[in-house]
């Protein structure tokens, strides 16, 4: 496990709402963040708004409002969706702030200074929703964006370009030296392809809008938004405390999505290269949603509200089921469906009905107090065996597989069922044989003590909800019997998840 860890979600674009897009990025990280911390690492995360650049000043004309109450209002709702998703951010980087263009200025001194931009004349085809430029055979029919199917515009500028050119050799070798850099590594052949095929110089200034840093050496030209925006990784340390960035940087992981893959594997670590700064270390890539087999769209209009979802479902059940399929090396599908039959199957079934029975039998037949343990059989030491090997899940989260330790913890809870219903505790006590009784109960009380633990990057609300039906207090990520006897457990009847219809 890595003694410090700095984790980062993109910084989103505020023209329009959250999304499930934003909230599956910014629950990966979360998630990345808990479990590292909870296993010891120090850990930095910081998520945050990309404000400028051609999209946002459009969008804040369409909504004739101006530029700053509607960056400052789109912005709140990122961090209102971080709220109510249970998002543990450090740092909130807006690239609107003062410091964040300093350090953005700082940057592109040294890059200009190091020789490595020049002055000179762009003719190309624009997506603005991409804020990026395009060779005719990137796009669909020579003419239309084939992640947002709009039309593409044709531009000339005056520019100033980076000479990413010079940098393939670099990259290659820097490629060669880290071959764990791009995650999952099915992704990473596709790009190495691409740089090996030569790179062209990228064109980093605009003059045909102003909304953005000026470019320190013209000024004319503000800086293209996506050498702004990946500088937000450096200027949200700084701006998070002064002694952050020696401390924290560089990141251990950038989490991005499929479509964003060549700004942070090839452009970020060239730009770093050339300021003299330590590249990250790892860029994990993830595919897209796709909502009931369709591309999720304002204009097919099954945008999936991440508020919406917290409001009906509840954010834990919403962050469980993002998690459970979080296939990260391929896209996924929500479905309404599927998250309800989840909901009922996994949460409510396998987890929810093993404490609601635990605790309705040790209220039955144990005072509710949670029984000191006495003779252990093979088959108990079997079971807290398998409770207890925490290999698989640890590995999977060194490995930024969610999905993975999360089917771990599941399969240990199903264990525990079938536990259970073999030693049947019920039967013990009805036949005099209290200790036995007492010993299943205390064992699996302990085991699910344990596992909330495992569940808390997961699911901290519900996690922290199951310790208190448990009513226990210890924090402990050690399975030991000692640290749940003699715990009171819930009189009152809770339920843990609500199954859905
Ligand atoms: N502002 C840039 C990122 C700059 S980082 C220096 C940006 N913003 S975004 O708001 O358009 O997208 C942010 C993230 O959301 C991206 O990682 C993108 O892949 C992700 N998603 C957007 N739609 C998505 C889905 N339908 N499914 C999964 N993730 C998707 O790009």
């Amino acid at each position: 496990m890595d003694k410090k860890f700095y984790v980062t979600t993109p910084i989103y674009y505020i023209n329009g709402s959250p999304h499930l897009g934003h909230a599956y990025t910014s629950i990966i990280a979360d998630v990345m963040a808990r479990a590292y911390q909870s296993l010891g690492s120090d850990v930095f995360f910081l998520t945050g708004t990309d404000e400028h650049g051609q999209k946002i000043a459009e969008a804040a004309a369409d909504a004739h409002m101006d530029i700053q109450t509607f960056i400052d209002q789109r912005s709140g709702e990122f961090r209102k969706m971080n709220e109510c998703l249970g998002i543990s951010n450090l740092h909130f980087i807006r690239t609107s702030s003062a410091t964040h263009e300093e350090v953005v200025t700082e940057i592109i001194t040294t890059i200009y200074n190091k020789g490595d931009i020049y002055a000179g004349k762009y003719r190309g085809l624009y997506c603005v929703a991409c804020e990026a430029y395009y060779t005719p055979d990137e796009l669909l029919d020579g003419k239309h964006c084939k992640t947002h199917l709009t039309e593409v515009r044709e531009l000339e500028e005056d520019t100033y370009f980076f000479k990413l050119s010079n940098f393939q050799q670099k990259l290659l070798e820097f490629y060669s030296a880290n071959p764990d850099f791009i995650l999952p590594k099915e992704r990473a052949s596709e790009i190495l392809n691409r740089v090996k095929g030569g790179l062209d110089d990228l064109c980093i200034t605009r003059t045909t809008f102003d909304w953005g840093i000026r470019f320190p050496f013209n000024e004319k030209h503000v800086l293209y938004v996506w050498v702004d925006a990946l500088c937000n990784y450096i200027s949200g340390l700084k701006e998070s405390n002064t002694l952050h960035y020696n401390k924290y940087w560089p990141p251990n992981l950038h989490i991005v999505g499929k479509d964003i893959s060549w700004f942070h594997t090839v452009i970020w670590p060239a730009l770093l290269l050339s300021a003299g700064i330590t590249p990250p270390h790892h860029i994990l890539i993830h595919g897209w949603w796709t909502v009931e087999g369709e591309k999720m769209s304002k204009t097919r209009g099954n945008v999936i509200d991440p508020f919406e979802m917290s409001q009906k479902y509840g954010s834990d059940v919403f962050r469980f089921y993002l998690m459970y399929n979080a296939h990260i090396s391929s896209d996924s599908n929500f479905s309404l469906l599927e998250l309800k039959q989840q909901n009922n199957a996994i949460l409510a079934n396998n987890i929810g009905n093993l404490v609601s029975r635990v605790v309705t039998l040790l209220n039955q037949y144990c005072d509710g107090i949670i029984p000191i343990v006495g003779k252990l059989e093979l088959e108990d030491e079997r079971i807290i065996a398998i409770i207890k090997y925490t290999k698989k899940y640890t590995e999977a989260l060194e490995e930024y597989n969610v999905r993975n330790a999360l089917l771990d913890v599941i399969e240990k809870f199903s264990e525990l069922n079938k536990y259970i219903t073999r030693e049947k505790p019920w039967d013990d006590f009805k036949n005099n044989n209290r200790e036995s009784g007492e010993k299943t109960l205390a064992l699996i009380a302990e085991s699910i003590r344990f596992l909330s633990f495992c569940l808390d990057p997961f699911m901290p609300l519900k996690s922290q909800e199951m310790r208190s039906i448990l009513g226990t207090k210890n924090l402990s990520f050690q399975f030991s019997f000692k640290n749940s006897e003699g715990s009171k457990v819930l009189t009152e009847k809770k339920i843990l998840f609500v199954k859905l219809d």
